[in-house]
């Protein structure tokens, strides 16, 4: 432990004499995790004040685009229609979500069953009948609601009488509907799939129809749970670099196909805890797909994941982007996440990175798909503050502010803006002013119609689209997200297809939205500590993924750490010591050399008096009572 102090193991990692410019910015990064919202979003909005002419120019333009794809709106898929009639706004949408995320990780038929009963019969199914303007829809609600009216009918039944009603329903109707709806995930998972493997989602990517985009495909599977999966995910990635390496036949590297990886897919402790020995690890595991992939000629971006993972996979980022091996290719991406309140910083990051490494970097903005799971997990810890913004229009600010950053410096990025927002799309091309080196990106499966208007009216521009390859198994998480993403009334996607919404709410500008809105913070969305109101405090987490918290944290147990306890039992009658038990040391468990108590044991007298005392409390406690 030398000159070290005591817990600087905490923080995991050696602090440096003179770190680069880029290793400074990334120290300060996670500082901001927990800052205050209303701070940097008024920063943020002073840094993209358009001019009114321009302002007035992307209202516009976002304007026409809705009513454009609104006009095609009878062209929407059943998918489409589906999600906007079963919103996660009415209760009968968050059934069928939950349903839906819970039937594809349940093995047995018989918990499925059950699942699927209690799912299903407590819903108002009959609300939604003949609602939507899609006759397959439509049916859909009537097998919901005559299988939700047989399934109470069932429960009833089964227990009152135990006839064979209950059990035509256990035999015929809920197996029924548990295999239409796993039915129906297998659909959704073929509208948001490109191919069960490489092969055929690279033969569908050259169908006609499909041949004005660029794409980058991700090999499904994420958040490997052991090391053979993550050699599985890591094999896929390997062999697909390949062999869109061999059908490619684009020269330049912005513009030829790519592949998206996902650090959680080759590591099963990708983790900050773990941090050492992981950067470590998922540093050659990259590095050895970024070579691959420099010798196919095409470019790998890292997808980004929670929050808690934003350092390592900056620092397994660095690593291999300060490969020299590597210098003459421009190849390797990085996703920036505009919800987090650490994005500007990470911005800030990359921009030195790529002056100290002579690398463009491409960087894909996006708002960010794990909102939901960063709120609970910081209410669930109790954390000092959430690291995302609480208000959607927060982080369309915040994207807006992120985009101009990456324009303004092409020398340093390759943008690649990531959105199916029509006013996000409006804001990028008035921000690019004419220039054509960046992209647009969208998911497979979505936003098709958009970027077909947008770029109607917006000519020489290009979009490519993420396309997941891989098998229904691994679908399940990716699969969550789209299903939230599409469901959500405050998502873009869903309220374009909303008929009820007027087009001058849908296309709503949030630059003026955040300006005239106070509290900055959504009042709804309390601060994990105060999750309980009055009621009580909520109980407080320390943020173990947190480098800059447990640099405090390390500092503070800091004088606990000098000395040897002394421990003795606490018993409600002393005993002459001379009568008490033996004494032993206790040791660091993670450094078993370390003595830090020494301890007095319990001796049998002594336990023989503490259960006598407690025996005589007993009794008069049961006089009492
Ligand atoms: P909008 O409807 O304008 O925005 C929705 C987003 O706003 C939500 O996703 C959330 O980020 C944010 N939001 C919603 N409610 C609130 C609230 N109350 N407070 C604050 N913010 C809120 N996501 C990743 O995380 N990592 C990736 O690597 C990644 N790769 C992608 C690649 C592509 C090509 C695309 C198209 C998307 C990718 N995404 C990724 C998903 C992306 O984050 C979502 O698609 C995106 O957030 C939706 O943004 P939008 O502009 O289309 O929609
Ligand atoms: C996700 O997996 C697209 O990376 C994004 O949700």
């Amino acid at each position: 432990m030398s000159k070290a102090r005591k817990f600087d193991f905490l923080i995991a990692e050696p602090l440096q004499a003179k770190p680069s410019e880029s290793r400074a910015l990334r120290d300060g990064i996670d500082r901001l995790y927990h800052a205050d919202e209303s701070e940097i979003v008024m920063q943020l909005l002073a840094s993209v004040q358009l001019d009114v002419a321009s302002r007035e120019r992307v209202n516009q333009a976002t304007r026409d685009l809705i009513s454009r794809v609104r006009a095609r709106r009878h062209e929407q898929g059943v998918l489409e229609a589906f999600m906007q009639e079963y919103d996660l706004s009415s209760e009968e949408g968050v059934v069928l979500m939950c349903l839906a995320e819970a039937l594809l990780r349940i093995p047995d038929d018989d918990t499925a069953e059950k699942l699927i009963a209690d799912k299903l019969a407590g819903a108002d199914w009959e609300s939604h009948l003949g609602l939507s303007s899609s006759i397959l829809v439509n049916a859909g609600t009537w097998g919901l609601m005559l299988t939700g009216r047989l399934v109470q009918l069932g429960s009833k039944t089964k227990k009152s009488i135990g006839n064979s009603i209950g059990r035509l329903v256990s035999r015929s109707g809920e197996p029924m509907v548990r295999t239409a709806i796993r039915q129906a995930m297998k659909i959704m998972g073929f509208q948001f799939v490109m191919g069960r493997n490489i092969e055929e989602a690279m033969e569908r990517a050259e169908k006609k129809k499909n041949r004005g985009y660029r794409y980058s495909f991700d090999m499904l599977g994420e958040a490997a749970l052991t090391a053979p999966d993550a050699e599985r995910y890591f094999e896929a990635y390997q062999s697909a670099i390949e062999f869109i390496g061999r059908r490619s036949n684009q020269d330049d590297i912005f513009s030829a196909p790519s592949i998206s990886v996902k650090l959680s897919a080759l590591h099963p402790r990708y983790e900050f805890s773990q941090s050492g020995r992981v950067v470590k690890e998922l540093t050659a595991k990259l590095s050895a797909l970024a070579h691959l992939a420099k010798d196919e000629q095409i470019a790998l971006t890292i997808d980004a994941e929670e929050a808690d993972r934003l350092l390592l996979s900056l620092d397994i980022f660095t690593g291999v982007l300060k490969d020299r091996d590597l210098a003459v290719w421009d190849g390797l991406g990085i996703v920036v996440q505009a919800y987090h309140k650490m994005a500007g910083a990470v911005i800030s990051m990359l921009e030195s990175l790529a002056e100290e490494t002579g690398h463009r970097i491409p960087v894909r903005l996006v708002k960010g798909a794990y909102w939901d799971t960063e709120i609970k997990h910081a209410q669930v810890e109790g954390f000092p503050g959430y690291p995302v913004f609480t208000r959607k229009a927060n982080t369309d600010v915040a994207y807006i502010a992120c985009a101009k950053r990456l324009l303004d410096n092409r020398q340093a990025f390759y943008p690649q803006f990531a959105t199916h927002n029509a006013h996000t799309i409006a804001v990028v091309s008035e921000l690019a002013g004419g220039r054509l080196d960046f992209e647009f990106q969208r998911l497979h499966g979505m936003g098709e119609d958009l970027y077909s208007e947008a770029f109607k009216v917006n000519k020489g521009h290009t979009c490519r689209v993420y396309a997941p390859v891989g098998n229904h198994e691994d679908l399940l998480p990716y699969l969550v997200r789209r299903l939230l993403e599409n469901g959500a009334n405050t998502s873009f996607v869903n309220r374009i297809m909303d008929g009820k919404l007027p087009l001058e709410e849908v296309a709503e500008d949030p630059l003026e939205k955040v300006a005239n809105t106070t509290p900055v913070a959504h009042p709804s969305i309390p601060l994990p500590v105060r999750l309980y109101g009055d009621e009580r405090q909520n109980s407080r987490g320390v943020n173990l993924a947190n480098h800059s918290l447990l640099c405090g944290l390390a500092g503070d147990m800091q004088p606990f750490a000098r000395g040897r306890y002394g421990v003795e039992p606490l018993l409600a009658t002393r005993t002459d010591t001379s009568t008490a038990g033996g004494t032993t040391v206790d040791t660091n468990p993670s450094f078993p050399s370390e003595v830090v108590a020494d301890v007095r044991d319990t001796s049998e007298e002594e336990t023989n008096t503490a259960i006598a005392v407690a025996r005589e409390f007993a009794g008069r406690w049961d006089a009492v009572g």
